[in-house]
């Protein structure tokens, strides 16, 4: 982990009795950018409900929207375990109690930064409720802590879009550097589900450690190439630059009806289409919504003709990160 120095002290009279919180589903890897580029979207997304309590501790009142799949124990429980850490960490873990309800939106394992939007929907709550002591900056430790209890790897890429908003760049993993890059106005994602589980763990597992040097120039090619047609609101740029030849090869193999989905994102008009974060989700990348919205519709109406079920999303790229919602709303 990061080592992380918090020199903050909790004021006991800013702190809340309750916050609601909406944190967005990222798109990892943003096509070339293997670990190190992401996205935020506005839909779907996670959300946490906190509420302060007499009695000190972290507890998990309820989850919704998992089907049962994740731990209700405190200490096992990614989101509940981050909150103790930053309050163990702000000195007040023994004085402070809080319940969490986290209602998850978004299918767990989808390749959309399920668990990040959960972690980040967390921590952020919990710095709200505590009258803000933290910055976003200050945050993001604990939110990749978190990424590292829930798939084994601390790879920033979901949750720094997720915390920051917009598109972000890992320049940096071990000693953490994030760089916020411009974001286009008229950039979509057409994001398409199919019902299939693809565990980041086993998606990783499959990937060769070593690469051909004539592939990675291609690729840093690339990545250059899309974070240059961001800056210069390039769309053909973004489109052409948007090409994955390290990893898409072996990761397609796992999303069944990858190439036909992609034959059709491209024939419908998107500048570039390819796996989302580890899949199975897939994102046709596109100028507009229109576009994005007739990809993803015919790419379901295909997965339906071959007997897959899927979710679809349409947003543009979400700037803000996480929001505090209206608790009663
Ligand atoms: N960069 C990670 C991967 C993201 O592709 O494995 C996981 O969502």
């Amino acid at each position: 982990m990061n080592e992380i120095k918090l020199d903050k002290k909790v004021n006991f009279d800013n702190i809340k009795d309750k916050v609601r919180v909406f944190a967005p589903a990222t798109v990892a890897n943003m096509i070339c950018g293997f670990d190190i580029l992401g996205f935020a979207v506005n839909e779907p997304g996670d959300e946490v409900k906190m509420y302060r309590v007499a009695e000190p501790g972290v507890r998990i009142r309820s989850i919704a929207g998992d089907d049962g799949r994740l731990p209700l124990d405190a200490d096992r429980n990614t989101v509940s375990a981050c909150v103790k850490m930053l309050l163990s960490d702000l000195g007040v873990a023994d004085t402070i109690g809080v319940e969490i309800e986290l209602i998850k939106h978004m299918p767990i394992g989808s390749g959309l930064g399920s668990s990040s939007a959960s972690t980040v929907a967390g921590l952020y709550a919990i710095n709200a409720l505590l009258g803000a002591p933290l910055t976003k900056e200050e945050l993001m430790p604990y939110c990749v802590e978190g990424e590292r209890l829930a798939c084994g790897h601390g790879h920033a890429d979901n949750v720094a879009p997720a915390l920051m908003g917009g598109v972000t760049l890992i320049r940096g993993q071990e000693a953490l550097d994030i760089v916020k890059l411009p974001v286009p106005g008229e950039l979509y994602a057409g994001i398409v589900f199919p019902q299939v589980d693809v565990p980041t763990r086993d998606a990783r597992q499959l990937i060769k450690d070593k690469v051909l040097l004539k592939d990675a120039v291609v690729q840093w090619g690339n990545i250059a190439g899309l974070i240059a047609g961001l800056f210069q609101n390039d769309y053909d740029l973004i489109g052409r630059s948007m090409q994955d030849v390290l990893i898409e090869p072996t990761r397609a193999i796992l999303i069944p009806e990858f190439y036909e989905m992609k034959r059709i994102a491209l024939e419908c008009g998107a500048l570039s289409f390819g796996i989302s974060g580890s899949g199975p989700s897939v994102v046709a990348i596109s100028r507009g919504a229109d576009i994005a919205r007739v990809a993803t519709a015919k790419i379901k109406e295909h997965l339906s003709s071959k007997e897959i079920d899927s979710y679809q999303y349409v947003s543009a790229v979400n700037v803000e990160g996480p929001r505090l919602l209206d608790f009663d709303a």
